[in-house]
């Protein structure tokens, strides 16, 4: 088997991690929590079951900060030199998702607020506004103190931001001043231009002043999804420039640390990868909670299949280096109903984010706490604080699998030909999906589960995926699929079309590019904005009754529809691919495809019900640029990076995984059980 190191995709060293070490693995550990006389007990036991990291001071600030002004990191010294001791690096974090109790009863005005006008308050967490400018200041001169007396520390190896940062849609008033003024500078203090981009001629919603803007009504249906849409941006615009302030002045101090936050996989919020100066990303992970997204009757205790993959390839791509901040060792505390993992579970989902290319893998938690709110969430170790968990042991054991695999461990991109030829991206903006969710003409629609269906297929394929910006360089690519793109203009056309000419294989699906980026119907025929790209017309689109679906027919077999339908009217060369064989407009094409320039595009109008038709159209294509798939069921993934190969069991059965030659099993075993992970060598 022939390796190719670098061509098409980027990620390869990095300055924080060596490709040697594979992944570093760490556990999360709150000093404040405990007595202090058990915290070198604590830190030495983590470092004998194999963690080389650990992770600080992430809800700390009341410790931190105890008065206004007074700052006290003795104890904080105290436990980062023990960590030393234990070989255990530190993660240090900037605890803004807890401020203290002084902060909020003298600084109310502190406290979010929601659309219904409810006043958060002390007692939980992330109660506080980033909108806030006191808050903010608080939080920034606390960082500040906390970079200068770590950021020049050796035994520090990076920085976590807050916690979880989210998108907030705060309906306080210093967010409505923030949303004022960045709509001021967005039209350029002009509000004619405001009122034409927002539309407000249309029920007499013109304004006159910047000041009469208030913040969107999501609870009403009927609200001006223009201004949804600004406000959304400036939402995660928000969250963003908190991060990035905090980022900046960590900077001034840190010597050779890295700066990151652990987000929630939220990829509808729009924040992730937005606040460039962080230096990649990291994301949490929690898989098993209560409900079955599972395969089977067990799929519960092993969770979706996809869930990690998927968190891998949109973090990935934004710089190339990510890593996962927590992962839960066994049951949560906040789910549903919180059931054990299944046996291996925990190890499975380790192999996953080491299989997508992490750099480092941090567990939720070291110590299962006994106050508080997250009194019944698993730890490494039990109540006791030395009773290794179940889930503690498969941490064991992937870490000593990882030190096993060291020694013979190739470059991150050593991978096979074959593999990296079949790289795939998928353009992703979130404003699609708030755009298309404000108006979803059906409510059987959802665009997740549209994206769902290409990644799918795709990882059924055994390809690696790229979730991309518009930023990103699409020529690296030899496939790249555009789902419900909704929003575009034509500069993005543009670009789509000279990566076609060049020889890019586009896949565009319904309802992408109808509107302009303020969410407008261009004054031209529907779909227009595409059709020189497309080959295709529009003549007009149809939804149907989830319990009269229509069919599409290729190749003689027909797919059920009914969430979205375009009735496509090509041009005399392109091909048809699929036609409607149902309703008024039987036999009018679906899905089509053209060669143009060097590349092809191909055009799927239809959004099916299961996603098979999207697999079948997949198949052909991939098929016709002769780029050779795999055909792994849904519940097994395989992914290569290092010289290994990996593959992954989440079904239900066995499966049996022929090895590719001259490779050989370095873990696991061909026959590979629920929950199992194979791994393997690639011949060189
Ligand atoms: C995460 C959160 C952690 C912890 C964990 C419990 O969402 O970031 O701080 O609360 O859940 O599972």
């Amino acid at each position: 088997m022939c390796l190719a190191i670098s061509f098409p995709v980027i990620h390869g060293q990095n300055e924080w991690f060596k490709d040697k070490d594979l992944t570093l693995t760490g556990a999360y550990y709150y000093p404040e929590h405990w007595n202090e006389n058990e915290w070198e007990r604590d830190l030495k036991k983590m470092h004998e079951l194999g963690f080389e990291f650990t992770h600080f001071a992430e809800f700390a600030w009341a410790q931190l900060e105890p008065q206004e002004g007074v700052y006290d990191f003795s104890w904080l010294d105290k436990a980062v030199a023990l960590a030393d001791k234990y070989d255990l690096k530190v993660v240090m974090c900037t605890s803004t998702a807890t401020p203290p109790v002084w902060l909020s009863r003298k600084y109310p005005e502190i406290l979010l607020r929601d659309e219904q006008g409810n006043v958060m308050d002390h007692g939980a967490r992330q109660h506080a506004s980033f909108a806030s400018p006191t808050y903010r200041k608080l939080a920034f001169r606390m960082i500040e103190e906390l970079a200068k007396h770590y950021g020049n520390d050796s035994r520090i190896i990076g920085w976590q931001l807050d916690n979880e940062p989210a998108v907030q849609f705060d309906y306080g008033k210093e967010a409505l001043d923030g949303f004022r003024r960045f709509l001021r500078e967005k039209y350029q203090d002009d509000i004619r231009k405001l009122n034409e981009a927002w539309g407000t001629a249309f029920w007499s919603q013109t304004y006159s002043s910047f000041d009469e803007i208030n913040l969107p009504q999501f609870s009403l249906m009927f609200m001006n999804h223009h201004q949804v849409l600004d406000y959304r941006r400036f939402a995660a615009l928000q969250t963003n420039e908190f991060l990035d302030e905090q980022c900046r002045l960590i900077k001034k101090y840190a010597k050779n640390q890295w700066v990151t936050t652990n987000y929630i996989p939220d990829y509808d919020k729009g924040h992730i990868g937005g606040s460039k100066t962080l230096d990649f990303m990291s994301y949490t992970r929690y898989m098993v909670y209560g409900d079955n997204e599972g395969i089977g009757r067990r799929g519960f205790r092993i969770g979706n299949p996809l869930r990690i993959a998927m968190a891998n390839d949109f973090f990935r791509p934004v710089t190339g280096t990510y890593g996962v901040m927590e992962l839960q060792p066994g049951q949560v505390n906040w789910g549903s109903i919180n059931p054990q993992p299944y046996p291996g579970a925990v190890r499975l989902w380790l192999w996953s984010v080491f299989a997508g290319g992490s750099d480092f893998i941090c567990t939720y938690r070291f110590r299962q706490p006994l106050y508080g709110t997250e009194q019944y969430h698993y730890g490494i170790v039990g109540t006791d604080g030395v009773t290794v968990t179940l889930g503690g042991h498969e941490y064991e054991q992937f870490m000593r699998e990882i030190r096993g695999l060291r020694p013979v461990a190739r470059e991150r991109e050593a991978k096979p030909a074959d593999y990296v030829k079949r790289t795939t991206a998928i353009l992703w903006n979130p404003e699609n999906y708030w755009s298309i969710d404000r108006q979803k003409q059906n409510h059987t629609w959802d665009t997740f589960k549209h994206v769902d269906k290409y990644y799918r297929a795709l990882k059924s394929y055994g390809a690696p995926v790229d979730f991309i910006s518009e930023e990103k360089d699409f020529s690296r690519y030899p496939v790249l699929v555009v789902p419900a793109y909704q929003l575009a203009d034509e500069a993005l056309v543009k670009r789509w079309k000279e990566y076609v000419m060049e020889g890019g294989n586009l896949v565009l699906t319904c309802r992408t590019a109808q509107k302009d980026r303020m969410g407008r119907l261009p004054e031209a025929p529907f779909g227009s904005m595409i059709s020189e790209l497309t080959g295709d017309k529009i003549e007009f689109y149809d939804l149907l009754l989830p319990d009269l679906p229509g069919t599409v027919r290729m190749d003689d077999c027909d797919y059920n529809w009914n969430t979205w339908g375009e009735i496509l009217m090509p041009q005399s060369d392109n091909e048809v691919w699929a036609t409607y064989t149902q309703e008024f407009y039987e036999g009018k094409p679906a899905v089509t495809f053209r060669k143009l320039g060097k590349g092809t595009v191909t055009y799927v109008g239809v959004d099916t019900t299961d996603g098979t038709l999207e697999r079948k159209v997949l198949d052909k294509l991939y098929a016709r640029l002769g780029i050779s798939v795999m055909n792994l069921p849904y519940g097994v993934t395989m992914e290569y990076r290092n010289g290994f190969g990996i593959v992954l069991n989440y079904a239900d059965r066995p499966y049996h995984f022929e090895l590719p030659q001259g490779s050989k099993v370095l873990i696991g075993s061909q026959d590979i059980p629920t929950s199992g992970v194979l791994v393997f060598s690639v011949d060189e």
